[in-house]
């Protein structure tokens, strides 16, 4: 029988990761110490106590939960435009706004929007796994520009002038994952220009904007080129994974096209999650505090990693991961992590899954889990490396 190309898709390891911390964790014995959750970009905080109450009280007066329009609740879509007018002083028109099945399903959308079969499309390596396994997927081609610390992990124009043939587009993350690195935002704008000079669709991933810390100024590939496509969500700074809500900020040509992509393909994002996410862009200081904690387990890590053996931590500008250099310690992050989760009981993410060629010496530590399990954490590693 046959099996289409998309069952090629490479896995995402670091759900395997999740798979196996949460196999070890249901098998420890009472009493153990229990495992650092250290793989994944999920913050241990989940949504805020204003955001919830929204929902309560919703579901409480029997609020009828459909579809909505494709492209969300015009209250959220409203409130987002909103968000760029205080966030970035934006003026966006609400109509450009899609909400979407988080940013996950935002990026069918805009790929199959944007690009055609065959296309070109590139980004920084490391990068996400689900941008080039996503464009795989869909039958476009992933280009893949190496990068390291000398360019912040991030594209240049003279990456992008060194390729031949052009791609029809880039995908920049600023805040990336999993290095944490931004470009400046002069550099956003020299990138966006370029892209619009030379017909390159641009897709700028911002699911880690509120959450920098102070080296870079966070810009919106939106102030730059009317032509980008803009990718947001609230499973980062609004803490709320799982409720699976993002939107994009579409250019006016792209607008109607992701309309009937997104009536077709997932009808709306759930109902009672908009609403939830709508309640969540008013609990800034709750948010606001997620986010110091989040620096406090940062500087914990940044001291506290060295003196365990890696090594090259990337300057992590925002986000909340550490992509650190472990040849010190392994030449193969995967038996590396393996071995981490087994005998220190630390679940992290093997450089592999961001960059298949220079991944195996790396891993990523997410640090978005509770404090005082991130502060564990160098205390719990040295001890194990040392034993
Ligand atoms: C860079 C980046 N983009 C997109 C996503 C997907 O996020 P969502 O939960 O909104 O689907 C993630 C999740 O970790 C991410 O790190």
């Amino acid at each position: 029988m046959k099996v289409g190309r998309g069952a090629s898709a490479p896995p995402f390891l670091v759900m395997d990761v999740i798979k196996a911390a949460n196999a070890q964790a249901a098998a420890l014995p009472a009493g153990a110490p229990g495992i650092l959750r250290m793989e994944v970009g999920q913050p241990a905080t989940g949504a805020p106590a204003g955001a919830v109450a929204a929902a309560m009280a919703a579901l409480g007066a029997r609020a009828p939960m459909g579809y909505t329009e494709a492209f969300g609740l015009p209250s959220l879509r409203r409130r987002i435009a909103r968000h760029y007018a205080d966030h970035y002083g934006l003026a966006v028109d609400p109509a450009r706004i899609a909400v979407t099945v988080g940013a996950s399903g935002a990026f069918p959308l805009a790929f199959l929007a944007a690009f055609d079969r065959g296309d070109r499309v590139a980004m920084a390596a490391p990068f996400y796994p689900p941008y080039a396994n996503i464009l795989t997927a869909l039958g476009m081609q992933p280009v893949l520009l190496e990068c390291g610390p000398e360019s912040r992990f991030q594209p240049t124009i003279a990456m992008l002038e060194a390729l031949d043939p052009r791609p029809e587009g880039l995908v920049v993350a600023s805040p990336c994952n999993p290095a944490g690195t931004m470009l400046h935002p002069s550099e956003l704008a020299a990138i966006a220009a370029w892209c619009d000079r030379h017909g390159v669709r641009l897709i700028s991933d911002e699911i880690y904007h509120g959450l920098s810390w102070g080296s870079v100024a966070e810009a919106s590939a939106a102030a730059f080129s009317p032509s980008a496509v803009v990718v947001n969500s609230f499973s980062k700074y609004w803490s709320m994974t799982g409720w699976r809500v993002g939107w994009l900020l579409l250019p006016e040509d792209l607008v109607r096209p992701v309309e009937c992509l997104a009536q077709n393909m997932f009808i709306s994002a759930p109902h009672i999650a908009q609403l939830t996410a709508e309640a969540a862009m008013d609990c800034t200081a709750e948010l606001e505090a997620n986010k110091s904690r989040y620096a406090a387990s940062r500087a914990a890590l940044l001291d506290g990693l060295p003196a365990c053996g890696f090594t090259d931590i990337a300057a992590a500008d925002g986000a909340f991961y550490l992509w650190c250099g472990i040849s010190r310690l392994s030449n193969d992050s995967v038996a590396f992590a393996a071995a981490m989760l087994a005998s220190a009981g630390i679940a992290a993410t093997p450089g592999v899954d961001f960059d298949r060629g220079r991944g195996h010496r790396y891993l990523r530590f997410s640090y978005c889990g509770g404090v005082a399990d991130m502060q564990a954490a160098p205390g719990r590693l040295r001890a194990w490396l040392s034993s």
